[in-house]
């Protein structure tokens, strides 16, 4: 059985400095700014700007060595990751890799408000990382 996808879940925006990219998105641009959250396994913190239909994530390093370091130094600010929602991580995972799918992450790891994510590489996804995030079932 195919383990659905279920939809876009937010669009990820790697910043340098969250507070102001927070300041920016809350006070200039005039979006709600929700579920701000440090990630230390991570290295990073986030905070979810609330578009009305669909979420954008901002993703800032706590660390020189946390996920978005590199994207940062190589390619600066800007579009991350294209997150798209799922029931089951583990069985998706699992899928994709009896597929062929060039995985950065063969486990789910730890995502912001209970989820466990995991990222498929930009290379197996014509260009653009792809996370893949199980919500906690309430
Ligand atoms: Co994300």
């Amino acid at each position: 059985m195919t383990e659905p996808y279920r939809g876009i879940d937010h669009l990820g925006i790697a910043v340098r400095d969250l507070d102001a990219a927070v300041k920016t998105y809350r006070d200039v641009l005039g979006f709600a700014v929700t579920g701000r959250e440090r990630i230390d396994a991570r290295g990073i913190e986030v905070a979810f700007v609330e578009t009305g239909a669909g979420r954008i994530e901002l993703i800032a390093p706590t660390r020189p060595d946390s996920e978005v370091s590199g994207f940062l130094e190589k390619r600066g600010e800007g579009m991350h990751h294209l997150c798209v929602r799922v029931d089951h991580v583990d069985q998706k995972l699992a899928e994709l890799k009896a597929q062929g799918a060039k995985l950065i992450d063969s486990e789910p790891k730890p995502g912001a408000h209970g989820t466990r994510v995991a990222f498929v590489h930009p290379k197996g996804t014509n260009g653009v990382l792809l996370e893949l995030a199980e919500h906690g079932h309430h």
